[in-house]
C-alpha cells in the first residue's frame, strides 16, 4: 500500500481534548512512528487539542462547521486544507462530524478512525454506555479505515479491556482510552510501513505475529480440575 520510506503526512481531525493526538506527538518524538503530523484540524474552536498541537508546533486550524452554507462547502475547505499540506493520511481523533461520502471519495481508504467500542458491536455516540447497558463483559477499542458507513469499514486493530460490575460510563471510558492510546499508534505506524492490505471487508497485515491463544476471559478462566 505505501513504500514505507518517508515519513508518513498526517492530518488529524479532533473535536475535543485530543490525547489521542497526544499519543501520536509522543509516538513520533519517541521515533516510533515514522509520520510527520502536517496538519491539525479541529471543527470546534475551543478543543483542548488544538493547544496541544500549538505546543508542539503543529499548524492548526479551527474550521467550524456551522460557518458554512452546506455540508459540501465544510468539507471542500477540509479537503482543501489537508491537500495544501500534503496529507496522505486523514486521522479521525475523536471527530465528532459524520464525513459524507464526497470527502470519503477524496481519500479513498486513506482515512482511519478510532471507536471506543469493539465494532461491529455498539457503533454510533456512547459505545461505552451501550456497553455498559448490554451487559458486557468485555469492551475496548477499534482502529479502522472510513467507508461510506458510521463506523462499519475493514478493522484493522482492536484492543480489549474487562467491564467490571462497579463500573461507571467514565471508569470504562478511560479503560478503554488508556488502550487507544498504544492502538492507534500502532495502527499508524502499520500504515506508515506499507504493511496494511484492504482484501474487501478485512484487512491484511503483513509479517503479523499471532498473539498467545485465550488472551482475555472475563472472570479469569481457572485451570480445569
Ligand atoms: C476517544 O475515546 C475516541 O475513541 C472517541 O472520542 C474520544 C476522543 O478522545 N471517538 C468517538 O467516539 C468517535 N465517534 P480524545 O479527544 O482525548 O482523543
Amino acid at each position: 500500500m505505501r513504500a514505507g520510506q518517508t515519513p508518513l503526512p498526517l492530518g488529524v481531525l479532533i473535536s475535543g481534548g485530543g490525547t489521542n493526538l497526544q499519543a501520536m506527538i509522543d509516538a513520533i518524538a519517541d521515533g516510533q512512528l515514522a509520520a510527520e503530523i502536517r496538519l491539525v484540524v479541529s471543527n470546534r474552536s475551543d478543543a483542548y487539542g488544538l493547544s496541544r498541537a500549538e505546543q508542539h508546533g503543529i499548524p492548526s486550524a479551527v474550521l467550524p462547521h456551522g460557518g458554512y452554507p452546506s455540508r459540501q462547502a465544510f468539507e471542500a475547505a477540509l479537503i482543501r486544507a489537508l491537500h495544501e499540506r500534503g496529507v496522505e493520511l486523514v486521522v479521525l481523533a475523536g471527530f465528532m462530524r459524520l464525513l459524507s461520502p464526497f470527502f470519503i471519495r477524496a481519500f479513498p481508504q486513506r482515512i482511519m478512525n478510532i471507536h471506543p467500542g469493539l465494532l461491529p458491536a455498539f457503533p454510533g455516540l456512547h459505545a461505552q454506555r451501550q456497553a455498559l447497558e448490554r451487559g458486557v463483559r468485555i469492551a475496548g477499542a477499534t482502529v479502522h479505515f472510513v467507508d461510506e458507513e458510521m463506523d462499519h469499514g475493514p478493522i484493522i486493530c482492536q484492543a480489549a479491556v474487562p467491564v467490571y460490575p462497579d463500573d461507571t460510563e467514565d471508569s470504562l471510558s478511560a479503560r478503554i482510552l488508556a488502550q487507544e492510546h498504544r492502538l492507534y499508534p500502532q495502527a499508524l505506524r502499520l500504515f506508515a510501513e506499507g504493511r496494511l492490505e484492504v482484501r474487501g471487508r478485512s484487512v491484511l497485515i503483513h509479517d503479523e505475529a499471532h498473539v498467545p491463544d485465550g488472551l482475555l476471559a472475563v472472570p479469569e478462566l481457572k485451570a480445569e480440575r
